[in-house]
């Protein structure tokens, strides 16, 4: 039972699981006056050039496209690499990660996940392959790197694709070596919720330069160029203005770990001491892509449920994130599927009911988050 009795003062307003990186205003506004006096506004301008370098240098990513968001880039990997039929993927991520599949005429089939590292675990996948398999689409949930070793013997055994869904691993390492060197494509999401991002925006990233080619043409509606059309290619194209302010916020991003490591220090330290309470931390070959917090929490030890704690930090004006709930095989689109039976996935259906994403930026001062603190463990006790 955790017990505590002084509630503390609510905050005055509202905590977000996350706040955008923003450069100096100044800086903007002059990388803005270049892109006034260039007259490009998008269409591979040298914003976008520029950026394209300087993410591959600061990602070892061999080759990288950049894209207006992360689910276009999805889609257009599932398209290069030609997944069909089956493809077999996690429920525990978010929304665009089945509907590229499902836009790509392809039928999700649904793992369960490793209860440790919450991605798909392969002795699931493995059970859910079969004949019309074409692919394996894994998350990198929360940063947490897939078992990409036991996917990709097991691409290997039956030849099939493997695309990650990266978009919460930028900067990921597992043993000392780049995420993105695994599978076919990783993408990569850069929408404002994300540590680096260009508002919105995406990358796909690659180790295949034919690949390369061949995504750069599909994003640009298949077009060679001004007099041949080879593919039914979609608009996929980062503009200056979003590779501009993408261009600056890597500057900060270094930083901005660095702050966040801080937040996440008095995090572990206070919620060490609260029963039924878990963080979910990095493996310890793999490094934190500082992206989320993430709190499980066993109802039966906490005293509390987890839908409960969500509610009652609310009234601290502490807004908190059911990040996954509810499992993508629940959806009304793809609860008919025979691998969304909730008894096929009895590890994706219990994380969901435990997950809490908790407020984690640079713009915390150490007294708010010792007083987020304060206000979970009142909460556990005082309904
Ligand atoms: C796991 C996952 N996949 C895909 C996406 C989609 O990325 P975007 O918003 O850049 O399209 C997100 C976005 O948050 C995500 O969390």
């Amino acid at each position: 039972m955790n017990l505590t009795a002084q509630a503390p003062l609510p905050f005055d307003h509202p905590v977000y699981v996350t706040r955008p990186v923003l450069p100096p205003l100044a800086d903007y506004t002059r990388s803005l006056e270049q892109i006034w006096q260039s007259g490009f506004l998008t269409n591979g301008g040298s914003q976008h050039q520029d950026l394209e370098l300087a993410l591959r240098a600061y990602l070892q990513a061999p080759y990288l496209s950049l894209f207006n968001n992360g689910t276009l880039a999805l889609l257009v990997a599932c398209q290069a690499l030609q997944v069909k039929g089956e493809v077999v993927t996690t429920p525990f991520t978010f929304a665009a990660t089945p509907h590229v599949l499902a836009w790509n005429k392809a039928t999700p089939v649904f793992a369960d996940i490793d209860l440790e590292t919450l991605c798909i675990d392969p002795a699931s996948v493995e059970q859910n392959l079969s004949r019309h398999t074409s692919a394996i689409l894994g998350v990198h949930v929360y940063g947490m790197p897939c078992d990409v070793n036991a996917i990709a013997a097991m691409a290997r055994q039956h030849q099939l694709r493997v695309i990650y869904d990266g978009a919460h691993a930028f900067g990921t390492q597992l043993e000392e070596r780049p995420i993105i060197h695994h599978g076919d494509a990783t993408m990569l999401s850069f929408h404002a919720t994300k540590l680096f991002h260009s508002a919105e925006g995406g990358a796909l990233c690659m180790t295949d330069p034919d690949l390369k080619k061949q995504v750069d043409l599909l994003k640009n509606f298949g077009i060679k160029n001004e007099e041949e059309v080879l593919l039914p290619g979609i608009n996929g194209k980062m503009n200056e203005l979003q590779a501009a302010l993408g261009r600056l916020v890597l500057q900060h991003v270094d930083a901005e770990k660095q702050r966040r490591q801080v937040v996440r220090d008095i995090y572990t330290e206070r919620l060490r001491e609260l029963l039924g309470l878990r963080l979910l931390s990095m493996p310890v070959n793999a490094t934190d892509s500082h992206q989320y917090l993430i709190v499980r929490v066993n109802a039966s030890q906490a005293g509390c449920s987890r839908d409960e704690l969500h509610q009652r930090l609310k009234k601290f004006n502490i807004i908190t994130r059911k990040y996954f709930y509810p499992l993508c095989s629940d959806y009304d689109c793809y609860k008919h599927l025979p691998s969304a039976d909730p008894r096929r996935l009895p590890n994706a259906h219990r994380v969901a009911s435990e997950v809490l994403s908790l407020p984690l930026h640079g713009a915390l001062a150490k007294d708010d988050v010792h007083r987020i603190c304060d206000a979970i463990a009142f909460s556990l006790s005082h309904p």
